[in-house]
């Protein structure tokens, strides 16, 4: 435990904090972060995949420096700003579908898919919302409402809320891969209560609920019924857009395009910033309605417009693409040597990894993943862990990853799985850190 980490323990709540080891982060560049005592990681995760451009991007630092030289203000509240106004324009030009189509701005995922929850059910009159069992859609009161991740297990839900089933092809729900059983349920559902739902949110990879790419099918026929019913379709892509899988918005892998979308995270590159797109019939339901004093911060968009502006100049779309797939094939040639992997998933540069005991029953390896992100730590690589069993190693690295830092990655990774199934990975080290 280095001296930084000792001064977070004895002043930091333990409210926001999710610990898997003692990481210290003193600075950063590209890929990697620095301790505070000078040990250099490669950072798989990219700060939950908040840095999109890695840490210390030149564009993005000589964005932000510009606009905090002579802000443009504070926010969008009473006032228009040059940032702000740019960056969505730039989002609604990157939205395909009809075109009347508004922007609202936020600081984190939470508040976006919060924001869009109060806008849906007011702007319809419709109270119920749909969700999926393992979706984690923020943790305000009012995002935790609606979510189904058993960390928020004691959170109170929004009334008339229904939770499906998400369709995980290595878990699958009543036995049907391709997720029909769901579909059926939600029918069934929408049919008895026709004027019911205002919103189903969805993920088009489920993230935290343990990084699990949908059959080939399901969101293209889902959306179909909720449309039959006149339900909005809310895509959560706070994780996996801009870029991240591959395509810049990740429903395009599922060929349809949803009312409404929330993008947060890579969307700062490492500043708070998110958003919503969706029709202005909604976003434009009410004034003065879900507003906080910084939204629309001109320095964080100005960080927003370098984002998009680097993914498109630097190809980052295209590099997630091959980037995951090298990061994949290595994992395969992992699993061919460690049997605690079962699965290996994923989209672009957002990959799963699910730790099983036993490969045939498909036990979930929970003690052992905390291990591993614990050994990794050790040895220079940062990932943690997401699943409603704990049990998926979650990799969202930045998109300017370099292939030596996935290869090196890599190699740290075969060497802990060896570490941890040899025992050279003791309970007692994990005893402050209980993740998730
Ligand atoms: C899909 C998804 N939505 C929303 C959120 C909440 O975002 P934030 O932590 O920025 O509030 C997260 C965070 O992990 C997420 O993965």
């Amino acid at each position: 435990m280095t001296a930084l980490y000792e001064r977070d323990k004895a002043t930091i709540a333990t409210l926001q904090k999710l610990r898997f080891f003692p990481l210290a982060v003193a600075g950063g560049r590209g890929a990697r972060v620095v301790e505070d005592d000078g040990r250099e990681l490669i950072d798989l995760s990219g700060a939950w995949g908040a840095a999109s451009l890695g840490y210390g991007h030149p564009a993005w630092v000589e964005a932000i420096s510009r606009a905090a030289a002579s802000p443009a203000g504070a926010s969008v509240l009473s006032a228009a700003n040059r940032p702000a106004t740019g960056l969505a324009e730039k989002l609604l030009a990157a939205f395909p579908g009809s075109g009347d189509n508004k922007v609202w701005f936020g600081h984190s995922g939470s508040d976006a898919n919060e924001a869009v929850f109060r806008a849906v059910t007011r702007a319809t009159g419709r109270t119920g919302v749909i969700a999926f069992v393992g979706a984690y859609h923020g943790c305000t009161v009012g995002s935790m409402a609606f979510s189904g991740h058993s960390v928020q297990a004691g959170a109170t839900k929004a009334e008339g809320l229904l939770l499906l089933p998400y369709p995980d092809p290595y878990r699958p729900y009543r036995d049907d891969p391709t997720g029909g059983a769901i579909l059926d349920e939600l029918r069934r559902r929408l049919e008895a209560a026709p004027d019911h739902f205002a919103a189903a949110f969805i993920e088009p990879i489920q993230s935290d609920g343990g990084l699990i790419v949908p059959p080939a099918g399901f969101f293209r026929a889902f959306a179909q019924i909720c449309r039959e019913f006149g339900v909005l379709v809310v895509c959560d892509e706070v994780k996996v857009g801009l870029g991240r899988s591959g395509r810049l918005h990740c429903f395009e892998h599922e060929d349809f395009t949803p009312d409404i979308l929330t993008i947060g995270k890579g969307l700062g590159g490492g500043l708070p910033l998110s958003a919503a797109i969706g029709p202005s019939r909604i976003l434009d339901c009410a004034s003065a309605f879900a507003m906080q004093t910084l939204h629309g911060n001109p320095i964080c968009a100005s960080a927003g417009l370098a984002v998009l502006e680097t993914i498109e100049r630097e190809e980052l779309i295209q590099a997630a693409e091959s980037k995951g797939q090298r990061l994949r094939d290595g994992l395969q040639k992992l699993a061919a040597r460690h049997s605690l992997i079962g699965d290996i998933r994923g989209r672009g540069l957002a990959c799963g990894v699910e730790l099983v005991t036993d490969s045939q029953c498909r036990s979930p390896a929970s003690r052992a993943t905390a291990k591993l992100v614990y050994r990794a730590y050790e040895l220079g690589l940062v990932l943690y862990y997401v699943g409603m069993n704990s049990n998926v190693l979650e990799m969202t690295p930045p998109l300017t990853i370099t292939d030596q830092d996935i290869d090196a990655a890599l190699d740290i990774l075969d060497e802990t799985f060896d570490d941890v199934i040899t025992g050279r990975v003791s309970d007692e080290s994990l005893a402050d850190f209980t993740g998730w």
